[in-house]
């Protein structure tokens, strides 16, 4: 086992299936190049409150330094062996600069150090994930653009509702990701960097060191993150920015599976709307015709996980007393994963969309359903000032003696249309059973 920050006071060593079941190192090397630019920001601190000399800054920094450029160019190796990445830095600065690293630690402990690296993760990817969501509601658009004269019967309950503009329908989704791209900003918003927690009670550090560096920094690194902590046992024992995360994207992923859900349903031969390209789908080992949607099914599948990422980080937090305990510890593998998922859903939907072929002959086969219609002929009724009450039960009766018959009301004389309301005009009323007619009819939608 590595070197540990700890260990002064036990006189045994850990116990080697603790030292498996308590360490984090096997998932926490990804917030390596965070923890080293905290440790520089610390150093930077020290220097300035007097606790290490203006020399011993630099050799800290530029061992430092000499880390994150491993880590940029991929040649970073985390020892498996070690406790985690905070120790894994330490030790490896040790090994770089000697001891100078001892002083690395003074006024500061891994409880803080886990709140800055993990919030930093959260800010990265979360701009990451918010520039992919950008992109892929661009190809969102580009495909209500390029379908733009597509008409499909829309459907509540699943049962047939409204003829709908395909554009229209996919923008629904394109609306949605704006409203979760503003919510993970705004999550991202809330999350500074505060400096000067210490392990929970602050340090001997006056705050106004920690002000000074917290400006030099942010400016220096052009962005507004940096800031003095107001509440120490609040910043050791916070997890809420991870709740928060994890929320923004279950309800990305919630979008995703309804999206995915969609598509699935009108790739089905009964409904064959659609044709997803054969690079997102997979065969079957035993029928050789099947062509499956299981990239589909996985976006939708992964929601469950995606929700039990952010159940798991809930229910660890709910029942800890302040301030840092080490269950906090679980929240990270589900906030990667969830992360993880999302950038990789994003930029395969961003790719799947566009090859979507759309089957106009399968769709304007449903459109020839006349009960798509029904609310239409209420609106017709509406106009010659039928009360929309006694309009509804008209073409209620209406369409229940047309299913009772077996006959289209295009196809029922004036005679008997006039039976069920004296306003009906047969020449207006067949107008009236057109996709396009009926979509252009709905004004206050935008087009
Ligand atoms: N690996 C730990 C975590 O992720 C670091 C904090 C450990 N702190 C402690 N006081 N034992 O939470």
């Amino acid at each position: 086992m590595a070197k540990k920050l700890w260990g002064g006071r036990f006189s045994k060593k850990t116990d080697p299936l603790v030292e498996e079941f308590t360490k984090s190192i096997q998932y926490d090397y990804k917030l390596a190049k965070h923890d080293v630019l905290g440790s520089l920001v610390h150093a930077k601190i020290l220097a300035k409150a007097g606790l290490i000399s203006q020399k011993e800054g630099k050799i800290i920094s530029q061992g430092l330094s000499t880390i994150w450029g491993e880590i940029k160019s991929n040649k970073f190796v985390f020892d498996k062996n070690a406790e985690d990445i905070h120790t894994d830095i330490q030790n490896k600065l040790e090994k770089k600069i000697g001891v100078a690293a001892l002083k690395l630690h003074t006024a500061r402990s891994r409880n803080d150090q886990v709140v800055f690296d993990t919030k930093r993760y959260c800010v990265f990817e979360g701009a990451h994930i918010i520039k992919l969501i950008k992109k892929f509601m661009g190809e969102i658009d580009n495909f209500a653009g390029k379908n733009k004269n597509i008409i499909l019967p829309g459907y509540t309950h699943m049962q047939h509702a409204q003829p709908v503009a395909l554009k229209n329908y996919i923008l629904a989704y394109k609306y949605m990701l704006k409203r979760d791209s503003e919510r993970l900003s705004s999550a991202l918003k809330r999350m500074n960097y505060p400096l000067g927690s210490g392990a929970l009670a602050g340090t001997p550090i006056e705050a106004e060191v920690y002000n000074k560096a917290a400006k030099e920094i942010s400016d220096e690194m052009g962005h507004p993150f940096f800031g003095t902590v107001e509440n120490s046992i609040d910043n050791v024992s916070d997890r809420d920015f991870v709740v928060e995360i994890l929320s923004a994207l279950s309800i990305i992923g919630m979008h995703f599976s309804r999206l995915a859900e969609d598509l699935i349903i009108w790739s089905t031969k009964e409904f064959g709307f659609v044709e997803i390209d054969d690079a997102f789908c997979t065969g079957s080992s035993l029928m050789p015709q099947k062509k499956n949607p299981d990239t589909l099914e996985l976006i939708r599948g992964y929601t469950g996980k995606l929700y039990g990422n952010l159940v798991s980080v809930l229910v660890t937090m709910k029942g800890l007393p302040l301030t840092y305990n080490r269950d906090m510890q679980l929240d990270k593998e589900p906030l990667f994963d969830s992360t993880e998922t999302i950038k990789k859903e994003l930029m395969i939907l961003a790719k799947l969309i566009k090859g979507i072929k759309i089957n106009k002959d399968k769709i304007y086969q449903q459109l020839k359903d006349e009960s798509l219609y029904a609310t239409d002929l209420i609106y017709y009724l509406v106009d010659r000032k039928i009360p929309f009450k006694n309009a509804h039960n008209i073409i209620g009766k209406l369409v229940k003696y047309s299913v009772e018959n077996d006959i289209q009301i295009k196809d029922m004389p004036e005679s008997l249309l006039k039976k069920f309301s004296d306003k009906f005009i047969k020449k207006e009323i067949v107008k009236l059973f057109d996709p396009l007619v009926s979509v252009k009819s709905k004004r206050s939608i935008k087009r």
